[in-house]
């Protein structure tokens, strides 16, 4: 079985409260002028008190089935791309579904950190292609907030919230999933982590006190490998589905940096005002990037019918992947 499989909706949500260039001055030894320069980033949408990444990604889902003209019973999948899940145990997914009000369906997380919903997207393409499955709930939720080291200042400015949706099903009346691809390389691992809270090294008044259950990056090292995975990114798509780079309407891609998507860019000699970025008012979300970039795009009227657009996302693992639609 190898149906063609469409988006047919999708949806975002930002929580409400916001974190200011200026709110981060009073917290780290950093100013406006330095973050906004080197990232591109003004500010970022952070969850509240009492909020989890689940309540992010129930809102955005809730936005993509309005759409659909769907009801949440009418699903029979759900996927959650998420590195900051509400809970190790319990998968978000399954608090999805029950938020929801959703039927006793197949409800599972995917962990790969910002590429977390390309891997969720081929997942769930892999399902309804399979024919099994008719309207499938692909998600990017994250809440990197709560996992943010705000004594770091190389990290904490990154960092924001939030959750796209989209809903699949099988058929080319939507927007047709052309081609997807994924890869891996774990002897990069280090790059991106949160060394505790894991099995490998389980979380005591030690690691607590000396930050280890926050995120730690290699900035720089980053920086190189997301500019050239990007451009590698971008030609394997174009050249599996013999396509060329005056036959893109739009790239959407994970909005790492600025200065990332601006070399890229460069480097494929494609115009940056066709690079879908939303990086100043919503900063890095991580898996959720991409979907929230998508709705917005959407929602803008940024697309029209027939329009080729490429997603393309980077990050730890360390992973990447690409996604090929046609409007
Ligand atoms: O989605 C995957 C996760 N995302 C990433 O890993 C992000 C990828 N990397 C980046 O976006 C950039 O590497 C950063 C924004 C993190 C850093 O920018 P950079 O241009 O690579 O700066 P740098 O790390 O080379 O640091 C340059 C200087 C350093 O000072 P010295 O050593 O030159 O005196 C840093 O200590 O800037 C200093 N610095 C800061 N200064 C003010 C680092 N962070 C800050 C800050 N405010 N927030």
């Amino acid at each position: 079985m190898n149906q063609k499989v469409s988006i047919v909706s999708t949806g975002s949500f930002l929580p409400e409260k916001i974190l200011t260039n200026a709110d981060l001055q009073k917290l780290v030894d950093t100013s406006n002028e330095w973050i906004l320069e080197r990232t591109g980033i003004k500010e970022r949408h952070v969850i509240s008190n009492g909020e989890a990444t689940s309540d992010l990604a129930v809102k955005a889902a809730q936005n993509a089935l309005t759409q659909a003209n769907l009801s949440s019973e009418a699903l029979d999948l759900i996927i959650v791309g998420t590195v900051t899940p509400d809970q190790l145990v319990t998968s978000t997914a399954c608090y999805v579904q029950n938020k929801l009000g959703a039927r006793q369906i197949a409800a599972f997380d995917v962990s790969a950190a910002c590429t977390g919903f390309i891997y969720s997207l081929t997942v769930g393409r892999q399902f309804v292609m399979g024919g099994n499955h008719r309207n499938a709930l692909v998600i990017g939720a994250e809440s990197l907030t709560t996992v943010t080291n705000y004594t770091d200042r190389n990290t904490c400015i990154l960092f924001g919230d939030g959750a796209g949706a989209v809903i699949l099903q099988p058929g080319d009346h939507g927007h047709e999933i052309l081609y997807t691809s994924l890869f891996s390389d774990g002897s990069g691992s280090e790059m991106m982590s949160r060394p505790s809270g894991g099995s490998k090294m389980p979380n005591t008044v030690e690691t607590i006190q000396n930050r280890l259950q926050y995120l730690q990056l290699r900035g720089r090292e980053v920086f190189k490998f997301a500019v050239i995975k990007m451009v590698q990114l971008v030609k394997d798509s174009l050249s599996k589905t013999n396509l060329s780079m005056k036959d893109v309407a739009l790239i959407i891609p994970h909005q790492v940096n600025m200065r990332i998507l601006e070399a890229a860019a460069e480097k494929l000699e494609f115009p940056m005002d066709r690079i879908v970025i939303n990086i100043e008012r919503v900063g890095n979300t991580s898996a959720a990037s991409i979907p929230i970039a998508l709705d917005e795009a959407a929602r803008k009227g940024m697309m029209k019918k027939g329009d080729i657009i490429i997603m393309v996302a980077f990050g730890g693992g360390l992973t990447w992947g690409s996604a090929v639609i046609r409007w």
